[in-house]
């Protein structure tokens, strides 16, 4: 048995939850800074999601121990599990904030961000430049794995530069690492265009934990698709749930039994209430500001949704967004 496969036989069995049993295929809610918060982390989970991805958070912001860094780790006893992502390009940054996230935080696991594009991102080093700066992401790897007991994984691009994600794995596998989830997009496609199969596929041979596929997973058809044709053991889903929570639900009973159904109107409204509703108890009027994006995203493919997100676009309290979709319930049953 080598090393890195005894590292992870020993922490699962330490710690309560482990990737490798999750339910498979795991269907994952992947990070998506500004909109995985914890109140639409709970949405996802009550509608089937196995585990959920934080917003990205900066290890440099915590430590120089900024408010608004630190506030971004609250979750809930309902939220597990949860995988709290960070970026940065700073090892000693990185050390700081895994040992400050397993004593204090003590979410599920760490992941960390190797697949982000954003030019403020990117200038400091961090996100997808980190997968390409090998030697670094084998520091930043090494002062994470040192600095905590939580299983900690990996989010990547297919490619950023000359190097593949199959590079990487090679430069990172003495680091035990639980999981991987491979956005199947390069760096030079930002978050369009065709995701690329073999890569992923390839990255999934290679690598010995948990590969989750990610990118352009919008239906339970192409989740199908890409699951059966890369092999992964799971999908990270992003902009697929935006508005639509139960894409959980519809694949979990597409991939038992071939069909799954379509919401009703009723349904959406529902799920919207427990997110303002959660919104409003933890952030007030400025958390139903917060939501407003999702609320277009919610009732965008319903008959006169311009109308409708026009008004809910007015709301400032969970109140208000509760009557108008009152008075619109009886038009879309
Ligand atoms: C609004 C938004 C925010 C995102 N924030 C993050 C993030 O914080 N960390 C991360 O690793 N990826 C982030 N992503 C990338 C997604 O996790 C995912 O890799 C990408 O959107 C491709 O999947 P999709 O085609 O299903 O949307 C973000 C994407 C979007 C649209």
């Amino acid at each position: 048995m080598n090393f890195v496969v005894l590292y992870n036989t020993i922490m699962t069995k330490i710690n309560k939850f482990a990737w490798e049993n999750l339910p498979q295929p795991i269907l994952a809610l992947a990070p998506m800074a500004g909109v995985t918060d914890s109140p639409f982390r709970q949405v996802c989970l009550e509608a089937g999601a196995d585990v959920v991805y934080s917003e990205m958070i900066s290890v440099t912001g915590l430590f120089h121990h900024s408010p608004k860094t630190e506030r971004l780790f609250k979750f809930t006893s309902r939220e597990h599990p949860l995988i709290i992502q960070v970026f940065g390009a700073v090892p000693e940054h990185f050390a700081y904030a895994a040992k400050y996230i397993t004593e204090q935080v003590r979410p599920d696991g760490i992941d960390i961000n190797f697949g982000c594009p954003v030019r403020d991102v990117i200038k400091t080093g961090a996100g997808s430049y980190l997968m390409k700066n090998l030697a670094l992401a084998q520091e930043v790897l090494a002062a994470v794995r040192e600095n905590t007991t939580l299983p900690v994984s990996v989010k990547t691009r297919t490619q950023v530069g000359e190097v593949t994600v199959l590079d990487f794995l090679d430069a990172v596998k003495n680091v035990p690492l639980q999981a991987l989830m491979v956005h199947g997009r390069s760096f030079s496609q930002k978050f369009s265009g065709a995701i690329n199969i073999e890569l992923i596929k390839e990255a999934a041979k290679k690598f010995k934990g948990i590969v989750l596929a990610n990118g352009n997973m919008n239906t339970p058809e192409q989740i199908q698709a890409v699951l059966s044709q890369t092999g992964c053991q799971g999908a990270g889903l992003a902009r697929g749930v935006l508005g639509k929570p139960y894409l959980f639900t519809q694949t979990r009973e597409f991939l038992s039994t071939g069909h799954y159904t379509k919401p009703r109107f009723s349904e959406v409204v529902q799920t919207i209430m427990k997110q303002a509703q959660l919104m409003q108890a933890e952030k007030g009027v400025h958390g139903i500001i917060e939501m407003r994006k999702h609320l277009g995203w919610y009732v965008h493919d319903f008959p006169g949704a311009r109308n409708l997100r026009n008004q809910l676009y007015r709301c400032s309290t969970y109140k208000e967004i509760a009557e108008i979709l009152l008075e619109n319930s009886t038009r879309f049953g």
